[in-house]
C-alpha cells in the first residue's frame, strides 16, 4: 500500500486590496483560508462554508462573491477586495460605515463586512436602485441580529446620498 501523498502547492500571486501576495497553495485550498489563515485578514470570515450566509463575501473586480466557495487559485489575476479597504487612508470609516453606524445596522457585526461589500459593490454600479433592488442585492447576507430594516434604511441612505468616495 502506497503511503498518502499531499498534493503539490502552486505558487500563487494574489492582488488584495491593492496589495500583492504571494503565497503557496494547494489546488484546493479555498480563497477564504488563504485570506483569513495564510494572510491574517479576520474581516473574513467562516460562517456556514456553503454558499449560503455570506459571512465571508469579498469583491472579486469589484463583484461580491463568497470566499468559501472559490478556490485560491481562482482568484489569481484578479483583484480582491476585503472590507479593511473601505477605510480611508487615516482609518477614517467609509461614508457606507458611517451610515450602518447611524442607522445601528450593526450589532454583533458578524455579518457586516459581507454586508459592507455587497452593499459597496451595488452603489458602485451606479443609478438610484430602489429599496427593491438593495432587498434583492442583500438576500445573499443573512443576519441573525438586527432584523434587515436598519441595514436596509443605512444603504438606502448611502445609496441616495450624493457623496461617495
Ligand atoms: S461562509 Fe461563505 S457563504 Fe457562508
Ligand atoms: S449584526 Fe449580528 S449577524 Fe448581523
Amino acid at each position: 500500500m502506497s503511503a498518502a501523498t499531499n498534493p503539490p502547492k502552486r505558487l500563487v500571486s494574489l492582488s488584495v486590496n491593492g496589495r500583492r501576495h504571494d503565497v503557496w497553495v494547494t489546488p484546493s485550498e479555498l480563497l477564504l483560508d488563504v485570506l483569513h489563515d495564510e494572510l491574517g485578514l479576520p474581516e473574513v470570515r467562516y460562517g456556514c462554508g456553503e454558499g449560503v450566509c455570506g459571512t465571508c463575501t469579498v469583491q472579486l473586480d469589484g463583484r461580491p462573491v463568497s470566499a468559501c466557495l472559490m478556490f485560491a487559485v481562482q482568484a489569481e489575476g484578479h483583484a480582491v477586495t476585503t472590507v479593511s479597504a473601505l477605510l480611508g487612508a487615516g482609518e477614517e470609516l467609509h461614508p457606507l460605515q458611517e451610515c450602518l453606524l447611524r442607522h445601528g445596522g450593526a450589532q454583533c457585526g458578524f455579518c457586516t463586512p459581507g454586508m459592507l461589500l455587497t452593499a459597496d459593490s451595488l452603489a458602485r454600479r451606479g443609478g438610484r436602485p430602489s429599496r427593491e433592488d438593495i432587498r434583492y442585492e442583500l438576500v445573499g447576507n443573512l443576519c441573525r441580529c438586527t432584523g434587515y430594516t436598519k441595514i436596509l434604511d443605512a444603504v438606502e441612505e448611502y445609496v441616495e446620498g450624493a457623496e461617495r468616495p
